[in-house]
């Protein structure tokens, strides 16, 4: 954990910043998941090495079943590896408890669903509060700067159901920056949303890039196209 919070100080450093833009900040190595069905075993990634830059933005394309959401949920730290590690910063994250992930997870990712997964007896401002609440962080000031950076700090006082698919998906996007975190993960973040709002939240998640690691998956290869980088997944392997 403090080693880990440490690299993360050095990275803040602006005289490291170049040094930075070249380093891997994810690096995936040989990774395999399995899941037991019952007596059965399935393998549904089958060595995935991957790596990725700090500030680069990449999407990922496949299949439906292809293991695009294992392999985030990996990535992420809500899933382990079955083999294979993943290292942040040279930090393997495989190596750490239950609980020391749970702190790291939070101050390091943030999350985007294609179904928003906002708390509809919340207000906007209250649902990307949750965050720090959760962290126990008593300063809110991060709330208004995270509403403001997606376009939203005018709703923020708006329930949910009071705001349109693309406003929701900018109060989650605002939800998962407000820890400031360095990798941003977007799973099918466009999946329920019509074709314009769709490109301007890639628009956006492209704008967050640089400033920290955004992964998306995403079926729409126009939409694919706004990042540097598209990875393929194809039965559980990587085919760049
Ligand atoms: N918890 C689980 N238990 C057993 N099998 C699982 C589990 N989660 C996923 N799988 C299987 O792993 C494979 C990959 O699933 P995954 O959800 O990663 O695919 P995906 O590429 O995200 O697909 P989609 O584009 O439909 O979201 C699928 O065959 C799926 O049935
Ligand atoms: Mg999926």
């Amino acid at each position: 954990m403090s080693d880990y919070l440490e690299t993360l100080e050095t990275s803040n450093n602006p005289e490291n910043l170049s040094e930075n833009l070249l380093a891997n900040l994810i690096q995936v190595k040989d990774v395999t998941k399995k899941y037991r069905l019952g007596n059965n075993e399935v393998e549904v990634l089958h060595g995935i090495n991957l790596e990725v830059k700090a500030g680069e933005f990449v999407s990922i394309m496949g299949q439906s079943g292809s293991g695009k959401t294992t392999l985030m949920n990996i990535i992420g730290m809500l899933d382990r590896p079955t083999e294979g590690s993943i290292l942040i910063k040279d930090i393997d994250i495989t190596k750490k408890s239950q609980k020391e992930l749970v702190d790291f997870r939070r101050r390091t990712v943030g999350f985007v669903f294609q179904q928003f997964h906002l708390i509809p007896s919340l207000t906007a401002y209250e649902n990307v509060a949750l965050p720090l609440v959760f962290s126990g962080d008593k300063d809110n000031s991060a709330v208004e700067s995270a509403l403001e950076r997606v376009g939203l700090a005018h709703r923020m006082h708006h329930k949910p159901v009071e705001l349109s698919g693309g406003e929701q998906q900018r109060v989650a996007i605002a939800r998962a920056v407000v820890m400031k975190p360095k990798i941003l993960l977007a799973d099918e973040p466009t999946g329920a949303l019509d074709a314009t709002t769709g490109s301007m939240i890639i628009s956006l998640l492209k704008s967050l890039a640089g400033d920290m690691t955004v992964i998306m998956v995403t079926h729409n290869s126009e939409l694919a196209e706004y990042s540097d980088r598209i990875v393929y997944l194809k039965d559980g392997n990587v085919a760049e």
